[in-house]
């Protein structure tokens, strides 16, 4: 099968599509063929050695995926030949084949493409686990999104729509922003400028944010914080530009506010249970078409490089995804 293969710790232009064996099959595992792969921030981490835990070398790069069920002898999970899935892994997504438990995968609802599914669990989960478990976002707040136009940030604008949160969406670029307002924003702030916090200050009439999606981190974060509503809730998702921030602490004192951690690699460890519930009311949504999950762009196998280029260089608009089966 066609792969991409790390074989060292490299940047993005130094990785190689190989012809590699397909991966045996054990007892109770299940081997899709690949139709899509949804490429995440920490893909590209990962490829270069520089997240927190390392994949050992050689690795097939890719966390996200969509596809077909081609074996499963014994029906693991009730998984059978012909169903479609979408699925999460470790890595091994960016080929034309993966064997994986039944628990790492979710059936597909009839109708959605292939692109959609690879680009929804991460973010989609991510944000809905963030806003409804962690932050309770009640219907009528205030929700700042940092990064909105991002994969997790326009994953948390929709998703806050669906909440009923009303949601200003912060981002670098006009484009960006129209991206966001597209999606559902209902106002937009260009974080760039010296004087965003004023701008927020008066879309929410002085009061702040009740709650903030933060995938950006660095100095922004802090800014953010000290624009929180009385009671708001500051959720600590990633740091995509690169600082992890550091928050002292009498701002939670003096704004009566919290920072919230969210980690969606935990979920499925810590609250199975919550997981089940949302991936439920999120395949819902999808179904019944109340949520159409946003395709950034997508990219042939051959190009996958330059789906990891538009991401690191903080071009992308929502989630890349890597085409694989024709
Ligand atoms: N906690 C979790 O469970 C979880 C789950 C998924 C992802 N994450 C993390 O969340 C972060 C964002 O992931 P994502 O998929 O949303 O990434 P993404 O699609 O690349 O979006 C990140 C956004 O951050 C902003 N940004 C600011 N400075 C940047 C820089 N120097 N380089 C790149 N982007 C920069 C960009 O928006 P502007 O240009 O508008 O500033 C960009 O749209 C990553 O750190 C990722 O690891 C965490």
């Amino acid at each position: 099968m066609r792969a991409v293969v790390v074989e060292q710790y490299a940047s993005i232009d130094q990785i190689e599509l190989k012809d590699v064996p397909s991966p045996p099959l054990d007892r109770g595992q299940i081997r899709i063929q690949i139709e899509a792969a949804g490429i995440g921030f920490v893909d590209g981490l990962k490829i270069e050695g520089r997240y927190q835990t390392k994949d050992p070398l050689p690795f097939i790069p890719g966390t996200e995926f969509a596809g077909v069920v081609t074996e499963a002898p014994g029906a693991p999970g009730g998984y059978q030949p012909g169903m479609r899935v979408m699925g999460m892994t470790r890595s091994g997504a960016l080929a034309q084949e993966i064997v994986v438990k039944p628990e790492a995968l979710h059936p597909l609802p009839d109708g959605v493409a292939a692109e959609v599914a690879a680009s929804f669990r991460a973010n989609y989960l991510t944000a809905l686990y963030a806003l409804s478990a962690r932050a309770t976002v009640a219907p009528g707040e205030q929700l700042l999104v940092l990064g909105a136009a991002g994969g997790t940030g326009i994953a948390a604008v929709q998703i806050g729509k669906l909440l009923g949160a009303r949601v200003i969406a912060a981002a670098s670029t006009p484009q960006k922003r129209d991206f966001a307002r597209a999606h559902g924003a209902d106002a937009v702030i260009d974080y760039t400028q010296a004087d965003w916090r004023e701008t927020l200050k008066e879309l929410t009439n002085g009061r702040g944010a009740d709650v903030i999606f933060d995938p950006v981190g660095g100095e922004i974060s802090v800014q953010a914080f000290r624009s929180i509503a009385w009671r708001g809730r500051h959720l600590v998702v990633g740091f995509a530009a690169g600082a992890i921030p550091a928050l002292p602490f009498n701002l939670p004192l003096l704004k009566g506010g919290a920072l919230l951690g969210v980690d969606l690699a935990q979920i499925p460890l810590r609250e199975p249970e919550v997981q089940k519930r949302l991936m439920s009311q999120l395949t819902g949504w999808l179904a019944d078409g109340q949520l159409k999950p946003v395709v950034g762009r997508v990219f042939a196998l051959e190009d996958f490089r330059d789906a990891f280029r538009t991401m690191q260089t903080r071009g992308a608009l929502g989630k890349m995804v890597v085409r694989i089966a024709k």
